[in-house]
């Protein structure tokens, strides 16, 4: 454990995720003390934050310390709150799981978001975990040959396997859904974005490529760019480099989209669940300098 204005910070054994504790974050904070939540963030890519007592307006006002609010597309936010989103979810639900296959937030937009904030408010007694994946390490375990290959390659994002009008995942029709999907017709659009990313506050390299939103690599043949993802999207989520959240209630949690994904566990049917959630803007994706 090591101390830094007044937090005290617990890493993971394996450097990837962290908690932090000591402050409550709803309260004044110093320059230097985002600065030491944002520093943690870039080193261990996702940081918890036990014990705080967030309402919808004092998460909006921490998040505009981390940077300016992300565009939420296809989620309506709360009344009264437009940069938060409640991810909830009702006992008598059937629709599936938000966030429940691996992904990085809005991978899809051409400046993705670089934050997500996520508070718990109602956790059930079980399930419901939050598993995260370091594509930093992934990417720095791989062979160089391969490296240097997946460094040429951009991959396409679309929000279309989850948020198309006809065929999106959350956005089917369904009566039991307590989120409000947004469904839009742009959901099918594209974007090209390297698979091989720098995250330019480390300088570290990782693998950006998601299983919800990254539908091909451009210019290789489906069966190609199929094989490829495959092995990527399998590799990223090896238990080595996964960390499985299991949360309490009152808990803020960062990551960093730019070098994790994520993805929700169900298990917790008959129960509620509900957290709030901002993102925060990021830049348009680098493509690695090489090895
Ligand atoms: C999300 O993908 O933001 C939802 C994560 C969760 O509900 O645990």
């Amino acid at each position: 454990m090591t101390n830094s204005n007044n937090f005290n910070i617990t890493p993971s054994s394996d450097g990837f995720g962290a908690t932090l504790r000591g402050i409550l974050l709803n309260g004044e904070l110093s320059t230097a003390q985002v600065t030491t939540v944002i520093d943690a963030l870039n080193q261990y890519g996702v940081v918890s934050f036990p014990d705080q007592d967030f309402t919808p307006s004092s998460l909006e006002n921490f998040s505009r310390r981390l940077g300016k609010f992300g565009d939420d597309p296809y989620v309506q936010s709360m009344e009264g709150f437009e940069h938060v989103i409640e991810v909830r979810r009702d006992p008598t639900e059937t629709a599936p799981i938000f966030g429940s296959l691996w992904h990085s937030d809005w991978s899809f937009q051409k400046v993705p978001p670089s934050i997500t904030a996520l508070y718990s408010v109602e956790i059930p007694p079980r399930g419901g975990d939050t598993l995260f994946a370091d594509h930093r390490r992934a990417f720095e375990s791989l062979s160089p040959k391969l490296k240097q290959f997946l460094t040429s390659l951009e991959g396409v994002h679309s929000a279309g396997p989850a948020y198309s009008d006809t065929v999106g995942l959350f956005s089917k029709d369904d009566d039991t859904r307590s989120m409000k999907i947004l469904v839009s017709p742009d959901a099918d659009n594209f974007v090209t974005h390297p698979v091989v990313r720098r995250h330019s506050p480390s300088g570290r390299d990782a693998l950006y490529v998601n299983h919800v939103y990254t539908t091909a690599i451009k210019d290789l043949s489906r069966d190609e760019s199929d094989v490829i993802l495959k092995f990527l999207f399998s590799h990223c989520t090896r238990e080595e480099f996964t960390y499985r959240h299991v949360w309490q209630p009152n808990t803020l949690l960062l990551w960093d989209n730019r070098c994790v994904s994520h993805y929700a566990e169900g298990g917790y049917e008959g129960y509620s669940r509900l957290l709030y959630r901002t993102t925060i803007a990021g830049e348009v994706p680098v493509a690695s300098e090489g090895l």
